[in-house]
């Protein structure tokens, strides 16, 4: 399966602070916000990554992850030119995708929580069987999102793209799972009444045809769409609250050594490059 991230956004609800670096690259914590879609891919077991860049911003995502081998994956970039859309990520990831599924993770969008690789791996048993795979996850206001309605047997019946009435409290994260057909399923998307190539017009295309499995994360679970500023804070707080345990939350170089995607020495390299950081002597300490 391959990986795209869009991190094309600019960030315009965190204004001033995205005028001169786009959102993605905006600290959480402890690290930049695009390690935990990363990490999200790695954890899924994806190891070739197209990251969607805005325009002139490329070479600081390079800067940043480089080739992605420290982490013992295939990190390329292309640039969005016009911000058309989320689905618009399968035009643009057209050929990288080739004849492969495909798990679209948003820069901005954060999940951490009990058993997230068990459910990670219920989404991609749900894509391989049934075509396509999303999330389910309970929140208090759903206005803001792509809403998802379940019938009386807990089955999806609707998914609706920021409803005035939504029809649950339950929305689609920005997490996907697809099978091939997203590629030719997303060149047919028209854009809606905000000019945008819907994500959730993929979603209900997979709905309609009976091909689309619904996860769902439970209330331990925590997620974060980490768009403005009252919620960027809330989010590194929250991962600052869950990392006081000892471990870290989207840590790249851990999950590419768990994986035995990098060797000891190459961690040690990374580690190193650190310096006295906690996030470098955390890496050492796994050494
Ligand atoms: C987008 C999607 C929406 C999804 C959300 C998750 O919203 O369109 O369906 O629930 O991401 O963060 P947007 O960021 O465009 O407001």
């Amino acid at each position: 399966m391959r990986g795209i991230i869009l991190a094309a956004g600019k960030g315009t609800r965190l204004y001033p602070i995205t005028l001169p670096c786009c959102k993605p690259l905006l600290p959480v914590y402890d690290k930049p916000m695009i390690y935990y879609p990363l990490s999200v891919l790695m954890e899924a077991g994806v190891r070739d990554i197209l990251v969607i860049t805005p325009p002139d911003e490329m070479s600081s995502f390079e800067n940043l992850m480089g080739d992605g081998s420290q982490y013992g994956v295939n990190i390329s970039y292309v640039v969005q030119k016009v911000q058309r859309g989320i689905a618009d990520a399968f035009i643009i990831g057209k050929e990288f995708i080739g004849d492969d599924n495909v798990c679209l993770a948003l820069g901005d969008n954060i999940f951490f929580g009990p058993d997230f690789n068990a459910k990670l791996h219920q989404a991609v048993e749900g894509m391989e069987k049934n075509g396509a795979a999303v999330f389910g996850y309970y929140v208090e206001d759903p206005r803001p999102f792509g809403v998802v309605e379940f019938n009386d047997d807990g089955m999806a019946v609707s998914i609706e793209e920021k409803p005035a009435q939504p029809k649950s409290n339950y929305i689609v994260p920005g997490l996907y799972f697809y099978n091939n057909k997203v590629v030719d399923i997303a060149a047919g998307v028209q854009p809606s009444a905000r000019g945008e190539l819907e994500i959730t017009s993929v979603n209900n295309a997979y709905l309609e045809n009976g091909e689309l499995s619904v996860v769902s994360l439970n209330q331990e679970f925590s997620w974060f769409d980490a768009g403005n500023a009252n919620s960027l804070l809330e989010t590194a707080e929250a991962v600052k609250e869950a990392q006081a345990s000892g471990s870290m939350i989207a840590c790249p170089e851990e999950i590419g050594f768990r994986k035995q995607w990098i060797t000891a020495d190459q961690l040690k390299a990374c580690a190193e490059k650190l310096g006295k950081t906690e996030y470098g002597k955390y890496l050492a300490k796994l050494v």
